[in-house]
């Protein structure tokens, strides 16, 4: 039987004035990682959340936090999310001179690693550090906004991780981000895919009466 998919809703599109209830809305409502979405107003064009709000948030879930960070030079700021309270910190190639670098600096402090490629960046730079990766993340929109549109043009990135991941032999989880929704989750599984993030799909009915925060991360699992 293959393992359940898993689903991080993105706290970008949650209600910021009530973000500790909503990540323990979401917890309740199922999600198996909470996806924070970090930007610096210079690798990305936004800015969000830093490592005091993650400290924050820390004691509202159990489950792990899982820190996208969207920043450029990333380096400076590894220690301070590890030390905030995520789990898993994926970084992008392009946040510094030494990615393979800074994976070995995440694992040392004792967290997981993940590699985050943009819509542009191919799929051959997982080759040189597959061995220091626990996640990989396929961006399927430019990092910088929730409620864009899948571009499907990445399916075939997302195929080509899955094989790299199966020839290790090892557990390494094939996250994809971005316009993820009912219809496009079941293509992006279709191809590999095992961990979804999603923020509007999730929150578009924040807050409100009509909020169904587990009947959206359900639908999402297919
Ligand atoms: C985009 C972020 C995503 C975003 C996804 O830069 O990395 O995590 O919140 O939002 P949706 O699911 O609305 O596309
Ligand atoms: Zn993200």
């Amino acid at each position: 039987m293959t393992k359940p998919v898993r689903i991080a809703p993105s706290i970008l599109s949650a209600d910021f004035a009530r973000l500790g209830e909503e990540v323990a809305a979401i917890t309740k409502a199922g999600a198996d990682f909470i996806h924070i979405d970090v930007m610096d107003g210079h690798f990305v064009p936004n800015l969000t959340i830093g490592p005091a709000v993650v400290k924050a948030l820390r004691p509202h879930s159990a489950q792990p936090f899982d820190c996208h960070l969207m920043i450029a030079p990333v380096d400076p700021y590894v220690a301070a999310f590890a030390e905030a309270g995520a789990d898993i910190i994926s970084i992008h190639p392009e946040s510094g001179p030494h990615p393979h670098r800074t994976l070995q600096m995440i694992r040392s402090l004792g967290k997981k690693a993940g590699y985050v490629l943009n819509p542009g960046t191919p799929v051959e730079v997982l080759d040189p550090v597959m061995d220091l990766l626990d996640l990989i993340l396929i961006m399927t929109v430019n990092p910088g906004f929730g409620g864009q549109a899948f571009l499907k043009s990445q399916l075939p990135k997302i195929a080509a991780a899955r094989q790299r991941i199966n020839a290790t032999g090892r557990e390494i989880l094939l996250e994809i981000d971005g316009g993820i929704n009912e219809a496009t989750a079941k293509e992006a599984i279709a191809v590999g895919a095992d961990t979804l993030v999603a923020g509007n799909a999730v929150f578009a009915s924040q807050g409100g009466k009509g909020a169904d925060y587990a009947g959206a991360i359900a639908r999402l699992r297919g």
